[in-house]
């Protein structure tokens, strides 16, 4: 019998390494409230672990390094289009691929380009930039995951999938309002949670038979690939490249930040097979993006993307990826902590409604407890929750569903010692949950107010 490990190990060897900074929680306390306690505005070096996102925050490897010295800088028709052309339609199959300067752009010019005031929108759940920018053509942007979606604690494989009943009885009664339906592959805002291929075969076809294009945010498309793999009946012995063709055979068109599963720093993408309206992406591109073959990237980011995207869909990567999330549940459980159950792909999301009942949710729970992490651990995280949804275009305020803490994973940048330290740091203010205090907010902008909004805890102090 060979040697069969249970460790699952960093699928990596570290060739650069930067220094991370401590800070005394002193420190941390008068940062905090130079930030207003909103964890954005923050200066980074004064944070230990960063997990705000995993967006544009992981580690390249020496191939995509390697990948950049080869950039072509040509204005038009550049060796490294063509190279990540290849690449994105090798992996999706889709013929026509627009480069992008991030996922929100890819958004803004096929919302722009597709949606009139007054549509609407199905997705399982908007992202919130996705959300913005369909409402920012006067659309609604209407979530529809299935109900599990919106019970933290309830486990279910498939909790990204998106309610066929909904979709039915928006399809039927207002079909002449719906340009396109999204699906968000894994649905991030809902906890990184994946959606099955029964789920989108299912979404697919009934789009199919109404005549309406579906999209796939597809983000996290290789994390969503190996939850297949993993959990759907069928797939165990399909590779996460044969399983990310049978996701992209079922939709339209996508679109892409590259920040994410394309392993880059910086770059998206918008992909589809209809020829007129690529077309008109294009020209809304060269519009405030840039020349179609380097949509506001340089020539050495679409190499990096080029590789990036080809790595994330390998084996050992993801079987280390998604367990790096599941090993820190584990231990949080273990003493009880309620989170979003089963844990999402990049991200674990910590239940703040639960943990802190007795803070209202107009008080923001999942922001004090986003601060305290940082106050005691000089870790960032990001509130997903009503400072992030409970404004509504109208104005008034509104609870969001749930009250989360995100722990984003940068790609191939922590190590197993620096999750053991977060296990830590959060069993530590789990057990004084008690004395955390409710915020409010000082400021905020018309849109997107978390980003930006200065918040004060009520009372004075964030701990009594
Ligand atoms: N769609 C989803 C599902 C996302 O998670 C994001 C970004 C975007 C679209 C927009 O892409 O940032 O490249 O413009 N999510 C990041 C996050 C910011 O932290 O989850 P982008």
């Amino acid at each position: 019998m060979s040697f069969n490990p249970k460790t699952i190990i960093e699928p990596f060897r570290i060739k650069s390494v930067e220094p991370i900074r401590q800070t005394t929680r002193e420190e941390r306390e008068v940062a905090l409230a130079r930030a207003s306690f909103n964890l954005f505005k923050l200066p980074a070096r004064d944070v230990l672990i960063d997990l705000l996102t995993d967006s544009g925050t992981g580690a390249m490897s020496s191939a995509q390094w390697a990948g950049m010295m080869r950039g072509d800088e040509s204005y038009a028709g550049a060796d490294s289009f063509y190279r990540f052309e290849n690449s994105v339609r090798g992996i999706t199959g889709l013929r026509h691929v627009i480069p992008t300067h991030q996922g929100r752009a890819a958004e803004r010019i096929l919302f722009g380009t597709m949606l009139k005031p007054g549509d609407i929108v199905p997705n399982n759940t908007h992202f919130d930039t996705t959300r913005a920018n369909v409402e920012a053509c006067g659309a609604t942007a209407l979530d529809i995951p299935i109900a599990e979606a919106r019970q933290p604690g309830t486990v279910h494989p498939f909790k990204g999938s998106m309610d066929l009943e909904q979709l039915d009885r928006v399809l039927t009664t207002s079909r002449d309002k719906v340009p396109l339906v999204m699906m968000t592959v894994t649905n991030n805002s809902g906890g990184g949670q994946p959606v099955s291929l029964e789920n989108l075969r299912a979404v697919s076809r009934r789009c199919r038979e109404a005549r309406v294009p579906l999209f796939l945010d597809a983000c996290r498309f290789a994390e969503n690939s190996w939850f297949i793999r993993e959990r759907e009946d069928g797939y165990h012995d399909k590779s996460p490249r044969e399983i990310a063709g049978m996701m992209f055979a079922e939709v339209d068109g996508a679109t892409m930040s590259a920040k994410k599963d394309g392993m880059a720093n910086i770059g998206g993408f918008l992909a589809m097979q209809d020829d007129e309206l690529a077309r008109r992406c294009r020209d809304n591109l060269i519009l405030t993006e840039g020349f179609p073959t380097y949509g506001g990237l340089a020539g050495y980011d679409l190499e990096a993307i080029a590789v990036g995207l080809e790595e994330a869909l390998d084996e050992d990567y993801l079987r280390y990826r998604i367990r790096t999330v599941a090993y820190l549940a584990d231990r949080l459980r273990q003493v009880g902590i309620a989170m979003v159950e089963p844990p999402g792909g990049h991200a674990l999301y910590l239940d703040a409604r639960a943990m802190l009942p007795h803070i209202p949710v107009l008080e923001y729970p999942a922001v004090a407890l986003s601060c305290a992490l940082y106050l005691e651990g000089g870790i960032r995280s990001v509130e997903i929750g009503s400072l992030m949804f409970g404004r509504q275009p109208d104005g008034t305020e509104k609870p969001a569903a749930m009250e989360l803490v995100r722990l984003a994973f940068p790609r191939r940048v922590y190590t197993q010692s620096h999750v053991d330290y977060l296990a830590e740091a959060i069993i530590y203010v789990n057990e004084r949950r008690d004395r955390l205090r409710g915020l409010r907010i000082r400021s905020e902008p018309p849109a997107l107010r978390h980003f930006t909004a200065e918040l004060e805890p009520i009372g004075g102090t964030l701990l009594a």
